[in-house]
């Protein structure tokens, strides 16, 4: 794998951003959402699930679906790649992790401060209030309810149509402009405006490279491409990157 290029890059530089989503959670058995037989929205049709009308619609139903990619996700562990980003952080100065997952798996690899851009599907969040509720409540199966408002919780993912927490877009896009080097790894950088933040790491001067065993139509403008596994090439890197 020719990595030279990028491992040059990495070792000069000063703030490291890394952007991931399904793709790099594919190796620990979560579904990714847009692969071909595969993904969750080739099976399931987002606009029945993940969207605030579908909740207002069918509550019970969202919440069953939520219920079985929380238990999917609980029986999973991080893999290789998640655990290469927790040892690369430690090698370069400044290290930003982004992710587009909810899974939790870089937080339980130990990876710390990552900026979750879609929320996490383990949090509960008052659909009137928009609070999050720390402790879980019982609802028998069905949908659980805000102790203060009444009102029905819901998942705290971002939906579609919904906004990003403005904290996880300022601090992605500030470090994105700010890095020398940016990963884009296991997305299909097809969701705006998470997709948007390699442009504005490359308009920023910053080296950009992608990890995806399946090139994304990015992939030309950048610096470099890997077309492989997450598992496969950040233990790689992380390995070169421990030589020197
Ligand atoms: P996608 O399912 O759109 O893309 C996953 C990407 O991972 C694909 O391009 C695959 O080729 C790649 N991939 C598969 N296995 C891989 C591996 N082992 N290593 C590296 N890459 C691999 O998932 P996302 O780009 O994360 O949003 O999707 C973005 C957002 O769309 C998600 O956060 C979710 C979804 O709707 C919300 O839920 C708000």
């Amino acid at each position: 794998m020719p990595l030279d290029g990028l491992l040059t890059a990495l070792r000069e530089a000063q703030h490291v951003c890394v952007l991931t989503g399904a793709g790099i959670s594919a190796e620990s058995g979560v579904p990714t959402f847009r692969e071909a037989q595969s993904g969750l929205w080739e099976q399931y049709d987002p606009l029945d699930l993940a969207t605030p009308e579908a909740f207002l619609r069918d509550p019970d139903l969202v919440w069953r679906w939520y219920r079985w990619r929380r238990e999917l996700v609980a029986k999973a562990e991080p893999n290789p790649g998640h655990r290469a980003l927790v040892s690369l952080a430690k090698l370069v100065p400044r290290f930003t992790l982004v992710t587009q997952n909810v899974d939790g798996l870089h937080q339980r690899a130990g990876s710390s401060d990552v900026i979750e851009f879609h929320g996490n599907l383990f949090a509960d969040r008052c659909f009137v209030e928009s609070c999050i509720i720390d402790e879980e409540q019982d609802s028998a199966g069905g949908v659980p309810v805000c102790p203060g408002c009444g009102g029905h919780l819901r998942p705290g993912v971002v939906w579609f149509g919904e906004a990003i927490p403005e904290r996880a877009l300022n601090d992605s896009f500030a470090a994105a402009a700010d890095c020398d080097v940016f990963l884009s790894i296991g997305t299909s950088s097809l969701v705006y405006p998470a997709a948007g933040l390699a442009e504005i790491a490359r308009n920023s001067g910053a080296t950009v490279a992608e990890v995806n065993p399946d090139p994304t139509e990015h992939a030309a403008g950048f610096d470099h491409a890997f077309a492989a596994k997450a598992g496969t090439v950040l233990p790689e890197i992380l390995k070169r990157m421990s030589e020197t």
